[in-house]
C-alpha cells in the first residue's frame, strides 16, 4: 500500500492496520533480536552437567536466602506473570481488523514476540525452583489458575487499544524487572539482578515496537487512536496478573498483595504509574496532535491533564504496611 499523507476516514481500521502491516514487517528487526545472538537461561543457570553443578546451587542458595521475603513475593508475582504467556499470545491474535496471514506482519511479529517473551518465564522459574525458597507446588496452583482465568483488561479485539495496552505493559514491566534487579543487587544475589536487568532490556525494545505501531497510527488516523487511548486511561490499565489467587483462595486475592509487596519495595507504585502515562503522551506528542474531530479534542485534553490528578491521587494513598503470608514462600 502506498505511504497515506492523509488522515483515513473514520472507522477504517482495516485500512490502517493495511498500512501498518509492511511497517511492523520491515521494522522488526529493530526491534527483536536474531535468536542464536539473544541469551538464554542457561546463560545464566547451573549447568547440570558440570562437576561443579552442586557447588553452584549452593551459592545460588546462599545468595537467595539473603532476598527479602517481600523481594521474593514480587518475584514470584513477576514470574507467573511472566508464565501466563499463553494468554498475551492468544489475546494478540485475536486482535481484529489485521491480516492474519502467517507470513504477514503481525503474525510474524506475534510470534517472534512471543518466542523472546517465553524466555522471561523460563528463566525466572528455574532460579525460584532452584533458589529453595519457593513452594513450587502452590506456586504452580496458581499459574495454572492464572492461565485458567485469562484477562479482563478492557481492550476487547481493537488493536489500538491493544497496542497502548502492550506500550504501556511493556514499560510497566522494564521498570518493575529493573527495580528487581537493584534490590536483589543490593541483597547480594548478583546472579539474579543480572538475570533481571537482562529481562528488561528486552521490555524495553518492545516497548519501543509496540510505542511505534501507535506513533504511525496515529499520523493517519490521530482522533481514533486519542479516543481509544482516552478510553484506556479512564478504565485504567490494570495488570496483565489482575486475576492471581492461591489454592482456596478468591480469585485476584493474591494480586493484591502482590501489588501491595510491589508498592512497599518501590518497585512499582502510583508514581510509575503516572511516569509511564507521561512518557507515553510525550512519545506519541499527545499534547501537538493536529486535525483532531470534536471527540479526539476532548479525548486528548483529558489526556494531557490527567497526570497531575493522578499525581494528587497517588500523593493521598496510604503505604501498605502488613507483609502478608504468602503460600507460595517457604518460612
Ligand atoms: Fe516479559
Ligand atoms: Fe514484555
Amino acid at each position: 500500500m502506498q505511504a497515506l499523507t492523509q488522515q483515513i476516514p473514520e472507522g477504517s481500521r482495516k485500512e490502517v492496520m493495511a498500512y501498518l502491516e509492511p511497517f511492523m514487517l520491515n521494522e522488526m528487526s529493530e526491534y527483536l533480536k536474531p535468536v542464536e545472538e539473544m541469551w538464554q537461561p542457561a546463560d545464566f543457570l547451573p549447568d547440570a552437567s558440570r562437576d561443579t553443578f552442586f557447588n553452584e546451587i549452593r551459592d545460588l542458595q546462599e545468595s537467595a536466602q539473603e532476598l527479602s521475603y517481600d523481594l521474593v513475593a514480587v518475584l514470584i508475582g513477576d514470574t507467573i506473570t511472566e508464565e501466563a504467556l499463553p494468554t498475551y499470545e492468544s489475546w494478540l491474535t485475536m486482535v481484529e481488523n489485521v491480516n492474519k496471514n502467517e507470513q504477514g506482519g503481525w503474525m510474524k511479529w506475534v510470534r517472534a514476540w512471543t518466542a523472546e517473551e517465553n524466555r522471561h518465564g523460563d528463566l525466572l522459574n528455574k532460579y525460584l525452583y532452584l533458589s529453595g525458597r519457593v513452594n513450587m507446588r502452590e506456586m504452580e496452583i496458581s499459574t495454572q489458575y492464572l492461565l485458567q482465568d485469562g484477562i479482563d483488561i478492557g481492550t476487547g479485539n481493537d488493536p489500538y487499544r491493544n497496542f497502548i495496552y502492550t506500550s504501556f505493559q511493556e514499560l510497566a514491566t522494564n521498570v518493575s524487572h529493573r527495580r528487581v534487579a537493584g534490590l536483589a543487587k543490593k541483597d547480594g544475589d548478583r546472579l539474579l539482578a543480572k538475570m533481571c536487568g537482562v529481562i528488561a532490556s528486552d521490555e524495553a525494545r518492545h516497548a519501543k515496537a509496540y510505542m511505534s505501531f501507535i506513533s504511525k497510527a496515529m499520523e493517519v488516523d490521530s482522533s481514533e487512536v486519542m479516543v481509544a487511548f482516552e478510553d484506556m486511561m479512564r478504565k485504567k490499565i490494570v495488570m496483565p496478573a489482575h486475576l492471581l489467587r492461591e489454592s482456596g483462595e478468591p480469585q485476584g486475592e493474591a494480586f493484591a498483595h502482590f501489588s501491595d509487596a510491589a508498592q512497599r519495595l518501590g518497585v512499582y507504585t502510583a508514581v510509575d504509574y503516572v511516569d509511564i502515562l507521561k512518557e507515553l503522551l510525550r512519545e506519541w506528542k499527545v499534547e501537538s496532535v493536529k486535525e483532531l474531530n470534536e471527540a479526539g479534542e476532548r479525548a486528548r485534553d483529558y489526556l494531557v491533564r490527567l497526570p497531575d490528578r493522578l499525581l494528587r491521587l497517588a500523593d493521598r494513598m496510604k503505604m501498605p504496611e502488613k507483609t502478608f503470608r504468602f503460600k507460595w514462600i517457604h518460612d
